[in-house]
């Protein structure tokens, strides 16, 4: 388990499951994704035992004070062990955003990737529909590096899907001029 301020992050337990499929599932998260297909207990199963398996493709449980005290979830997709680089997604569950949790995950997870498992470039892909996360992940540190031209489809259109990026010397002149 790792802490941060008042949050922490730890793996992901059978017990999450169902809270994790509920938030999935609701309509404004489920149509932001790649893939908006509703998940069953049953898909739901096999993906646990695969992040469950897989240190480099895995989903860690967000809490707030008390590990049972569950507020989102965070992913780690396609860490790369040779070129220190990896994806990653956050998701705050519906009820505990826009107050901050966001901005504080974010923190938690460059300070797990970048000082602990010396990660030199984090990326994250988000749609051009999805506003509030790439406002939230930009004043996080993360850079627009890029875009996937019309890669999404949704709401009958397709849609860009936006790379943003940041390195370990963002972050580190980032924490010098936040005092981080
Ligand atoms: C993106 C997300 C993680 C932000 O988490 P959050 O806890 O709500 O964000 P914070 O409270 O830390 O807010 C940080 C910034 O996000 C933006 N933001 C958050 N909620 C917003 C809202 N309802 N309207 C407009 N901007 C918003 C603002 O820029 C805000 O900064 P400000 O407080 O100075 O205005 C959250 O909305 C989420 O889980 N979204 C669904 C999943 C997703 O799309 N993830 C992609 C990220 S890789």
């Amino acid at each position: 388990m790792i802490r941060y301020k008042d949050i922490g992050f730890r793996s992901v337990e059978r017990s999450d499951l169902d809270i994790i499929r509920r938030e999935h599932n609701e309509e404004p998260v489920l149509l932001m994704l790649r893939d908006p297909g509703i998940v069953t207990e049953t898909m739901q199963n096999k993906w646990f035992e695969s992040i469950s398996s897989n240190r480099n493709n895995t989903v860690f449980t967000i809490f707030y004070k008390s590990p049972d005290k569950v507020i989102g979830v965070w992913k780690l997709q396609g860490l790369d062990e040779i070129n220190r680089n990896t994806e990653i997604g956050l998701d705050i569950f519906s009820g505990y955003r826009n107050k901050g949790f966001g901005q504080k995950s974010f923190q938690m997870i460059f300070r797990y990737l970048f000082d602990s498992l010396n990660i030199h470039t984090i990326h994250a892909k988000i749609g051009e529909y999805n506003i509030i996360s790439l406002g939230a992940a930009q004043k996080a540190g993360f850079r627009i590096s890029g875009k996937m031209r019309e890669t999404l489809f949704r709401n009958g259109r397709y849609w860009d899907n936006i790379i943003l990026d940041i390195t370990v010397d963002d972050y580190r002149k980032l924490s010098k001029q936040t005092g981080g």
